[in-house]
């Protein structure tokens, strides 16, 4: 099609509301538009471009957005992250930009052996563990979630983007479904729910009313489910093996204690790409013969 049309179309739809930046999100993953080839046009309009969905199908979808605050990953069922694109559905959490950090952290603490086993509890649609199996074929890994719906779409990513992927996914809370290798895991990874009870309801429309609130809520200070994590890492963990959370921009100070008080060592805060704290690292103490 010609590229005015598209510009024009374009402008039409930003007069309806919403961000540039989520519409060009759209344009590339539901109509094929990369985003280059978006600002080549942008820059030359007299150019043509193709489109793999129509302009009509696109309104539809935009309009779903705008008046529902339908998640575009939603409407699309798509999410890139990191290096792959993943499934995305209401059964589960939209992986977030900043748990993409996670997955560097949990890097850098094996740069030259990998963990002989990993685990990602509260795997959700399996980010955590789609990039894990990536990294280290040969490990053995375990996604662990309470919800049966989020772990039939983690077991479709880990198809799609690892396919070759050693790593089996277990249906329970947090550490109880692993109990046959309690004590043998290297690096347990996680990125639970952590929002506190008085700070759900005031979520933006977009995420309170389309995400499951098993994924967000973290009970009355938002750190329940963090507590039982920390709580369960000197018994599940291998002697010297690491424990790697994800926790809300405040909850730092918090964490950081929690790990100590529970005789975790080596206890360091990291910082997410806009340099909060929101990320807590501890090892249990090594075997002494
Ligand atoms: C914040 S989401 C994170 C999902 C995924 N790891 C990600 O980063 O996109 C938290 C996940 O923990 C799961 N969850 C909540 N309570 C749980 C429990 N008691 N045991 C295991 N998983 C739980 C939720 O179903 C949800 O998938």
């Amino acid at each position: 099609m010609a590229g005015t049309d598209l510009l024009q179309w374009r402008r039409q739809q930003l007069a309806h509301g919403g961000s540039a930046v989520d519409l060009d999100w759209l344009l590339d993953l539901a109509g094929g538009v990369r985003w280059a080839s978006l600002q080549r046009l942008l820059l030359d309009p007299t150019r043509t471009i193709s489109l793999e969905q129509s302009l009509e199908v696109l309104s539809q979808l935009w309009e779903q957005h705008l008046q529902g605050n339908v998640p575009l990953q939603h409407l699309v069922g798509l999410c890139p992250w990191r290096d792959v694109l993943l499934e995305s559905s209401p059964a589960a959490l939209i992986p977030r930009q900043e748990t993409e950090v996670l997955v560097d952290l949990a890097l850098s603490q094996f740069k030259t052996t990998p963990p002989a086993r990993w685990a990602d509890l509260g795997t959700g649609s399996g980010p955590l563990a789609v990039s894990l199996a990536r990294a280290w074929p040969t490990s053995p890994g375990h996604g662990v979630d309470l919800s049966s719906d989020a772990l039939r779409l983690a077991e479709r990513n880990l198809q799609r983007c690892a396919p070759h992927h050693y790593c089996s996914l277990h249906l329970g809370s947090w550490w109880t479904p692993l109990k046959v290798w309690w004590g043998r895991l290297d690096l347990v990874v996680s990125n639970p729910p952590y929002i506190p009870s008085s700070v759900v309801d005031g979520l933006e429309a977009v995420v309170r009313d389309h995400e499951p609130h098993m994924a967000l809520h973290g009970g009355e200070d938002g750190l329940d489910a963090i507590r039982a994590v920390v709580d369960g890492a000197s018994t599940g963990l291998s002697p010297g093996g690491w424990l790697l959370l994800e926790h809300h921009h405040d909850q730092s100070i918090l964490v950081i204690q929690l790990m100590r008080d529970a005789g975790l060592v080596q206890v360091s805060a990291a910082a997410d790409l806009e340099g909060t704290l929101r990320f807590a690292l501890a090892r249990k103490p090594a075997a002494t013969s």
